[in-house]
């Protein structure tokens, strides 16, 4: 499902004393089975924007068309709650929405209040979890004896049992270790991979976005600032550095390789681009 928007803009509280612009001439386009990373200094409109993707924030002004619906500022509601079935969103710290006693109940809570039988809910509930890397046994235990990455897994599970056709995750990987973020990551990765399903993440790690996206759309100050490739935006330090962010250490050492070697980097970005080159170096007699 392709999503996008035109020109849009939301101002909060419009008309009262605490009116705040948080968006305006936004337009994107997320093509369907697309890895997009949405990265941007704190307070540049990232939140905002995604909650007009899955309908739970209305445009001031402008659109935003998800598959074949196109929501305007009259948008009356009714239909926002079949867009939120196919676009999927998981909030910063969703465990901390998880609140039944079984795991199989947190899960089954979204398809059952769209109004799927309960049987179709639990077949669900059991292949959602495996899609996330838990098992079967963990239906009946309650979702509070989990560590904190699993907690999260349980929640993700619940937003992939309604059977999204997009999953957008606000900063997913906050507070998990450097392996559960690693595990985190590549289960979303192997969601758009193996599902087919368009992932949209917002994040402060500039190595994920770097590692994991397709397309990397840089917000500040409300609206869109640079989109591109991960190696087009992470070829302009400086550009990035005046709206506050940085590139990732990954691509640091890499040009610090370049200029010391004279190695030319076309291998992208990443921490495999940085082996890469090593290796190359250490094939060429540079590095002992
Ligand atoms: N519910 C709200 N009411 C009023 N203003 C808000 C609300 N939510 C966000 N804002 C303001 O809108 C702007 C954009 O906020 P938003 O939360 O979208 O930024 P963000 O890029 O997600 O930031 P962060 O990285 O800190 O999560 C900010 O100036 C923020 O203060
Ligand atoms: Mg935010």
């Amino acid at each position: 499902m392709e999503l996008s928007t035109r020109r849009l803009a939301h101002i909060y509280s419009e008309g009262t004393p605490k009116e705040r612009r948080a968006l305006y001439d936004v337009s994107i386009d997320v093509p369907p089975g697309s890895f997009y990373a949405i990265i941007g200094h704190t307070g540049s409109g990232k939140s905002t924007l995604i909650q007009h993707l899955n309908g739970l924030l209305k445009p001031t002004s402008g659109s935003v068309k998800i598959g074949g619906t196109t929501i305007q500022p009259d948008e009356k509601g009714k239909r926002l709650k079949e867009i939120r079935k196919q676009v999927g969103m998981v909030f910063q710290y969703p465990e901390h929405q998880l609140f039944e006693e079984t795991i199989e109940k947190d899960i089954c809570f979204g398809p059952r209040n769209f109004g799927i039988s309960e049987k179709e809910a639990k077949r669900r509930a059991k292949e959602s979890l495996e899609k996330v890397g838990l098992g079967e046994e963990y239906l009946q235990r309650s979702p509070f004896e989990l560590s904190g990455g699993q907690m999260r897994r349980v929640a993700i599970a619940g937003v992939l049992a309604m059977k999204p056709d997009v999953l957008i995750l606000d900063e997913p990987t906050a507070g998990l270790d450097p392996s559960g973020r690693h595990d985190m990551m590549d289960l979303f990765l192997s969601l758009q991979q193996e599902q087919n399903i368009t992932i949209i993440l917002v994040t402060h790690s500039m190595e994920d976005a770097a590692r994991y996206a397709d397309h990397i759309i840089v917000m500040s100050g409300g609206t869109v600032y640079m989109e591109g490739i991960p190696t087009e935006i992470f070829g302009q330090e400086d550009k990035l550095q005046a709206v506050g962010l940085d590139i990732p250490e990954s691509t640091r050492f890499l040009k610090s390789l370049q200029e010391r070697f004279g190695t030319s980097v076309e291998t992208g970005y990443t921490e495999d681009a940085v082996v890469d080159i090593i290796e190359r170096l250490m094939k060429a007699g540079n590095v002992q």
